[in-house]
C-alpha cells in the first residue's frame, strides 16, 4: 500500500470526492468544479483515520475503557466553555469557524491569557505577523505565561515546532494558510484543508493536545470543504453575527463531548470580547417606549431563555407588495400575514411589511409567531402594545395559538426582566403558574390576542 499513487477528482465548492471526472458534481451540483488531486502520501487516502496495526492496539471491553481519559479544563472564558460543554477536552480538536473579521483569532488570542498561566499555549498563525499579533495581545492585554508565537504556513515545520516546544494547547490560524509540501495543490484548496487537518488530528491525538482551528466561512457560508473537516474534527463551532452590531454568538455545530444547543454570547468591545451573561438585558435595551410595530418574545437557545424585540413596519403599497423579514424566516413571515388577513382580519395583503428582530439574532422557534404576528398588527393598527409585554405561542394555519415548550422556564425570564402582561396559548394553561408581578392574558386563536391587547379601550 506503501507509495501507490492514487488520483481523485474533488469538487472546489463541496469537497465529494470521486474516482472518475465529470463535468458536474454529483454531490451539489455545480458545473466544473472537480478538479485532479493527486493522493501522493500514503496517509491521503480515506483509510488514513484508522489506527496502524503496527501500533499493536487491541480491542477491549467497553467496561474497561477508562473514562478518566476525558479532563477538561477551563478556557477562562465562561461563554466558550459553556459552548465546548464545560471547558475543552484534553486531546480534542475543535475547529473554530466564522466569516472573516467576526472575531475569531481574538477570541483565541483571548484564551491564551487564562490558560496560557497554568499551561503552555503555542499560537501558530499563517496571517498575521509577529508584530500584529503582539499589538492585538497589547490591545487585549494578554501578556506574560507560557505563550509561544510561530508565524509559519508549513506544516511540516509546525509539527516539528510542537514536537519539539510540547505545548498543551494549540491554536492553527488559519487551516486554509496552512501547507503540507507533500501535497500538490495550493495552500487553502480542500485536499490541503482536508490533509493538513487530518495530521494536526492525528498529532492531536498521539499528543493529548487540545486544538483550536481556525476556518473562514467562504460565501456560501460553509468553511471550505465542510463535509470533509466536520466529520474528522471532535468539535465545530461557528461564531456568527453581524460585523455591523457588536452582538456576537458563539455556537456549536457539532460536539463529540457536549451539547450542541449550546450558545455562547459576546459582545465586541475595545478591548476584544465580552461575556454577556444576561443576553436578554443587551437585547433589549434602548427598546423604544410605548411605539406600535413591537413585541418581546422569548426563544429558547440551548437551555438559556432569551428575550428578544420583534419590530415590525408595516405600510399601504400603492405597487406589488413587499415583503422583507430579517431575523425571521421569510416564509414563515408570509404565512403569518396571511393568517393575519384571513383569520386576524387586517387586510395586511396590499401592504408592504418589513420586519426585523434586534440584535442581529435569528429566530427560529414558532414560539415567537405570536410575538410577531402581535408586532405586524400593532403596526398595521397603529396602537401601540405596551413596553410591558411580551408574547409565547405558535401560531396555526387556522389562526390558532398552540402551546410552547418550557413555558414556565420562559415566564419566569419574562417576569425577572421586569415584564408586567404576557400573551400565552390558552391551551394548557391551567399548569402554567404565573411568576409574580407577571399578568397572564390566555388566548385561543390571533382574533382574540389583537383583540385582547390592541383592541381601543
Ligand atoms: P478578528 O479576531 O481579527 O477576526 P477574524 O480572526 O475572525 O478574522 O477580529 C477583527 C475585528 O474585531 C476587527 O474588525 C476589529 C474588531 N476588534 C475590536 O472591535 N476590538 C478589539 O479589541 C479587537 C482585537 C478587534
Ligand atoms: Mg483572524
Amino acid at each position: 500500500m506503501a507509495n501507490r499513487q492514487k488520483t481523485v477528482y474533488c469538487c472546489t465548492d463541496c469537497g465529494y470526492e470521486t474516482a472518475n471526472w465529470a463535468g458536474k458534481c454529483p454531490s451539489c451540483g455545480a458545473w466544473n468544479t472537480l478538479t485532479e488531486v493527486r493522493l501522493e502520501r500514503d496517509s491521503g487516502g480515506k483509510s488514513t483515520g484508522r489506527v496502524r496495526a503496527g501500533l499493536g492496539v487491541s480491542p477491549k471491553r467497553l467496561e474497561e475503557l477508562d473514562l478518566s481519559e476525558e479532563i477538561r479544563f477551563s478556557t477562562g472564558i465562561s461563554e466558550f466553555d459553556r459552548v465546548l460543554g464545560g471547558g475543552a477536552v484534553v486531546g480534542s480538536l475543535v475547529l473554530v469557524g466564522g466569516a472573516p473579521g467576526i472575531g475569531k483569532s481574538t477570541l483565541l488570542l483571548q484564551m491564551c491569557a487564562s490558560a496560557g498561566i497554568s499551561k503552555r499555549v503555542l499560537y501558530v498563525t499563517g496571517e498575521e505577523s509577529e508584530r500584529q499579533l503582539k499589538l492585538r495581545a497589547n490591545r487585549l492585554g494578554v501578556a506574560g505565561g507560557e505563550i509561544f508565537v510561530l508565524p509559519e504556513t508549513d506544516l511540516d515545520s509546525i509539527l516539528a515546532n510542537i514536537d519539539a516546544l510540547k505545548p498543551d494547547i494549540v491554536i492553527v490560524d488559519s487551516i486554509q494558510t496552512m501547507s503540507d509540501s507533500g501535497v500538490a495543490s495550493a495552500p487553502g484548496s480542500i485536499t490541503q484543508v482536508r490533509e493538513c487537518t487530518m495530521r494536526i488530528m492525528r498529532l492531536t491525538k498521539e499528543k493529548g493536545l487540545t486544538v483550536f482551528v481556525v476556518g473562514h466561512i467562504n460565501k456560501e457560508g460553509s468553511i471550505a470543504g465542510p463535509k470533509v473537516l466536520e466529520h474528522m474534527v471532535d468539535c465545530v463551532l461557528y461564531f456568527e453575527g453581524e460585523r455591523s452590531t457588536s452582538f456576537r454568538i458563539l455556537r456549536a455545530a457539532k460536539n463529540r463531548f457536549g451539547s450542541t444547543n449550546e450558545i455562547g454570547v459576546f459582545e465586541m468591545a475595545d478591548h476584544g470580547l465580552r461575556c454577556v451573561e444576561n443576553p436578554s438585558e443587551m437585547l433589549l435595551s434602548g427598546r423604544p417606549e410605548n411605539s406600535p410595530g413591537t413585541c418581546v418574545a422569548c426563544v429558547i437557545e440551548g437551555t438559556r431563555p432569551i428575550l428578544a424585540e420583534v419590530q415590525a413596519l408595516v405600510t399601504p403599497s400603492a405597487y406589488n407588495a413587499a415583503r422583507r423579514s430579517n431575523g425571521v424566516d421569510y416564509n414563515r413571515a408570509a404565512m403569518l400575514l396571511a393568517v393575519l388577513e384571513k383569520r386576524g382580519g387586517l387586510s395586511v395583503s396590499g401592504c408592504d411589511a418589513y420586519i426585523n428582530v434586534i440584535g442581529g439574532l435569528t429566530l427560529e422557534e414558532p414560539a415567537a409567531d405570536l410575538a410577531t404576528a402581535l408586532s405586524i398588527a400593532s403596526s398595521y393598527l397603529d396602537r401601540p402594545l405596551g413596553s410591558d409585554l411580551a408574547a409565547l405561542g405558535e401560531i396555526g394555519l387556522s389562526g390558532e395559538i398552540r402551546s410552547v415548550s418550557a413555558l414556565n422556564q420562559r415566564l419566569s425570564e419574562i417576569a425577572r426582566l421586569g415584564f408586567r402582561r404576557c400573551v400565552i396559548p390558552a391551551h394548557g394553561r391551567d399548569d402554567v403558574k404565573a411568576p409574580e408581578g407577571l399578568k397572564l392574558i390566555a388566548v385561543r386563536n390571533i382574533g382574540e390576542a389583537i383583540a385582547s391587547v390592541l383592541s381601543r379601550e
